[in-house]
């Protein structure tokens, strides 16, 4: 296929045919989310294979909960990382057991720590020393023992995330070595963060955590940096959290178990390169034979397992000029796919059954009314685009239908569909305008007809 913004050797190796993604987008109305996978399987493959076999490896909910997904992975032999009762409902109900999940996130209410104390999951992330006092109170009620690990906000990270690439210079910058790795890595300060607690105060605050009789303290957890690209970068982020760990073993606190967090990026462009996971886990396997402490690990990771295992397909149902400027407007939008959440926007796309070159400089913008809704900016496509083409925009799996303004101007959830071994099948039938009624009351209603009242 002659398209600028594809390179599927390159960039997607396990790729659906454009046969099989029309098929799709014929059998189901867009917009529409279409996974492969077959395609989960090979990104789950990599990393067990190339992550040193200290590390567990858990899957993020928040990237994607799709039932069918979440499946996918209990069965692939991941744990599950969760946010909240509705991922950790979501993980039991897929078959991932208790001892294999991990809450982590702030703000977590006393009803959701009770929750996962009451369910045995293995591990909640505290994020600061209060949370970790009102878990203590609620296991000290179940009769429980909770494990632990603390979140830390480290005094440096590397500026490579695609969440600050644009920021990256303005915020005081320093050189380190990298340290054993001897990579030249360009770190920048953090700042104030609502994650975690600041590693200055990291050994004070673990002295306090100790105190607590229910908590059993096994390690810390730091999670700094998303989408990264170039794999030394991320190497020199969980470099310096082993670092942060044995700082903390050297004065006699003995933790053993480090969470990672995600980070691993994917290309959101013809122009990005793949993460290399093989030289990450080589040098990451290097670090570990040469660190002083023994650490189990773990990784949660959402954007690599899944993100190019999804894509999202829009008919396009205006084109337009305004100042000379050319939009598509297509019958999705930024309520099913946030593009903000792939940053930088991906241009990844392809016109279903356009094969001309991609030469017409347009923007893509949404059904939505607000002019927040542009999905992508300055893409190419082909001269010959017209009203009622398929639009596909590769690699949404992560961040894509969890992420979006859902609720916004009350248009209709899309359908999902996955494909296995050559099998295509619907795993989420279109939302209903129903759905966005559902446990609303109208207590204030005064002219409405008493079935329309009870209709809702
Ligand atoms: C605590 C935590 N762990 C893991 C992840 C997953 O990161 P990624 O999608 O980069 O793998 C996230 C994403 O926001 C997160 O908040």
């Amino acid at each position: 296929m002659n398209n600028s913004n594809l390179d599927r050797d390159k960039v997607v190796p396990i790729l659906l045919s454009e046969q099989e993604i029309k098929a799709a987008s014929e059998e189901c109305m867009t917009p529409l989310y279409l996974y492969n996978l077959n395609k989960i399987e090979h990104q789950y493959a990599k990393l067990r294979n190339y992550l040193p076999p200290n590390f567990k490896i858990l899957y993020t909910l928040k990237a994607n909960s799709n039932l069918t997904i979440c499946e996918k992975l209990a069965q692939l032999g991941c744990g599950a990382d969760i946010s909240s009762i509705g991922e950790l409902k979501a993980a039991l109900k897929t078959g991932f057991s208790a001892p294999q999940i991990v809450f982590t996130g702030p703000g977590k209410t006393n009803l959701e720590l009770a929750t996962a104390i009451e369910t045995g999951i293995s591990i909640i992330v505290v994020e600061s020393v209060n949370e970790a006092r009102r878990l203590n109170n609620l296991a000290e009620k179940y009769g429980k023992k909770q494990d632990v690990l603390i979140r830390i906000n480290p005094l440096y990270r590397t500026n490579q995330s695609c969440e600050i690439r644009e920021q990256a210079g303005s915020c005081g910058s320093n050189d380190t070595n990298g340290g054993e790795t001897g990579l030249k890595i360009q770190t920048i300060a953090s700042r104030a963060s609502k994650f975690g607690l600041d590693e200055e105060k990291a050994i004070e605050e673990i002295i306090a955590i100790e105190s607590l009789d229910n908590l059993n303290l096994k390690g810390i957890h730091i999670f700094t940096e998303s989408n990264v690209l170039d794999y030394k970068q991320l190497l020199a982020s969980w470099e310096n959290t082993i670092s942060i760990a044995n700082r903390i073993n050297d004065q006699g606190h003995h933790i053993s178990l480090l969470d990672f967090g995600g980070g691993v990026g994917i290309p959101y462009n013809s122009i990005d390169s793949e993460f290399d996971i093989e030289s990450f886990g080589k040098e990451l396997q290097r670090i570990f034979e040469n660190n002083p402490y023994t650490y189990h690990c773990i990784v949660e990771i959402g954007r690599y397992m899944v993100g190019e295992a999804g894509c999202y397909m829009t008919e396009v149902v205006d084109i337009k000029e305004s100042l000379g400027e050319k939009f598509i407007i297509l019958d999705g939008g930024v309520h099913q796919l946030l593009r903000l959440s792939m940053k930088p926007a991906s241009k990844y796309i392809e016109v279903l059954g356009k094969n001309g070159n991609y030469t017409q400089k347009v923007t893509l913008g949404g059904k939505l009314p607000t002019p927040l809704d542009i999905m992508v900016e300055d893409v190419m496509v082909p001269e010959n685009i017209e009203i009622g083409d398929r639009l596909v925009i590769y690699n949404c799996g992560a961040y894509g239908f969890n992420h979006s303004l859902t609720n916004f101007a009350l248009h209709n959830y899309p359908a999902e569909v996955a494909y296995s071994d050559g099998k295509m099948q619907l795993i989420r039938e279109t939302g209903k305008i129903e759905d966005f009624f559902l446990n609303q009351k109208l207590p204030f209603a005064k002219n409405l007809e008493k079935e329309l009242l009870t209709s809702i």
